[in-house]
């Protein structure tokens, strides 16, 4: 699809349904016939800009630039200082001079906006404050994988309404994937990005539902998903959330409560102990390690269509 050619990805929003389903046809033949795109990106660079850690999001785009014959630098946190050291749009207009695409990491979700609305290149959000698109375009491969379809299939998000839970009730709006989400009071996810999940999600039958209550949530789930109860940039209240968030640990109980030996989800990192218990995360029912390679695969096809001739 050269529909693509060019396009930043910030949201999952900027996507059409059916871009969605053509970028994860291309992880699916990345993945099956990764010797077919060898040479895809040949020559090309991509720049990796970090405010916060990362393990598997830097590992999967450098791997991929490195496996499609491109090239990535990592920028880290103390390196670019964006907005600090200097302004995001002269940072962007020099990246566009040198570079084939920018991949960035940050806190507020308006710098890595910016950063696409002053670069000629490509912009790929590698997860804000807000959002995290590649995470939840490589969860719906994972699901698609392990399910078959998307249609009549649902996944409860148990935990905190962040970054993760709105990217896949963008994710599920897009597919037809129903999204149940518990969160405890006062960390819901985001309203408006309920709302427009809702009503995008009437063209493809994806239902959406938020609630505080677990045993509703799970009720019927294919998939339960979760992530850690502090986001980076939250550490100071992670002790304050350890309190709040106990009774929405993901547990044998919460598991057996959906009726339907369901799959296990989690982006990573994950607070063993907290959010999840070992059993569940170690699990044959765990998909965790192939949501983490799948951030690979669905990346690799992303950059292709992004950046590729
Ligand atoms: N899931 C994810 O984005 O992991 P990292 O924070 O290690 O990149
Ligand atoms: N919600 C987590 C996701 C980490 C991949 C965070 O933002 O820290």
């Amino acid at each position: 699809m050269d529909a693509l050619k060019g396009r930043d990805l910030i949201t999952i929003r900027d996507l059409s349904i059916a871009e969605v389903a053509a970028v994860l046809q291309k992880a699916a033949d990345i993945k099956k016939n990764p010797g077919a795109y060898k040479k895809s990106l040949d020559g090309k660079t991509l720049a990796m800009i970090f405010q916060k850690p990362s393990l598997r999001t830097r590992v999967t785009f450098e791997t991929g630039m490195t496996q499609l014959h491109g090239h990535a630098i990592y920028l880290s946190p103390s390196e670019v200082g964006l907005g600090v050291r200097e302004s995001v749009a002269d940072v962007a207009r020099n990246l566009e001079r040198w570079v084939d695409g920018i991949m960035a990491r940050v806190f507020a979700h308006k710098l890595v906006e910016d950063l696409a609305a002053y670069s000629r290149v490509p912009v790929i959000n590698g997860l804000s404050d807000d959002f995290h698109p590649v995470q939840a375009l490589a969860d719906l491969q994972t699901v698609k994988e392990a399910a078959g379809t998307f249609k009549g299939m649902k996944l409860a998000y148990v935990g905190d309404g962040n970054n993760v839970t709105h990217s896949l009730l963008l994710a599920g709006a897009r597919t037809g994937l129903s999204i149940s989400v518990a969160t405890p009071p006062g960390y819901a996810p985001r309203a408006d990005v309920v709302t427009y999940a809702a009503e995008a999600g009437h063209e493809t039958g994806c239902a959406v539902d938020v609630s505080h209550d677990i045993a509703r949530a799970v009720k019927g789930a294919h998939f339960v998903y979760t992530d850690v109860w502090a986001s980076m940039g939250q550490e100071d209240q992670a002790e304050k959330r350890k309190k709040i968030f106990a009774p929405y640990q993901v547990n044998a109980g919460v598991m057996k409560a959906a009726g339907t030996d369901p799959w296990f989800m989690h982006c990573l990192p994950a607070h063993r102990g907290d959010e999840v218990t070992d059993d569940v995360a170690d699990s044959k029912r765990s998909l965790i390690f192939d949501q983490a390679e799948n951030r690979l695969h669905l990346q690799k096809a992303l950059m292709v269509m992004l950046m590729g001739d």
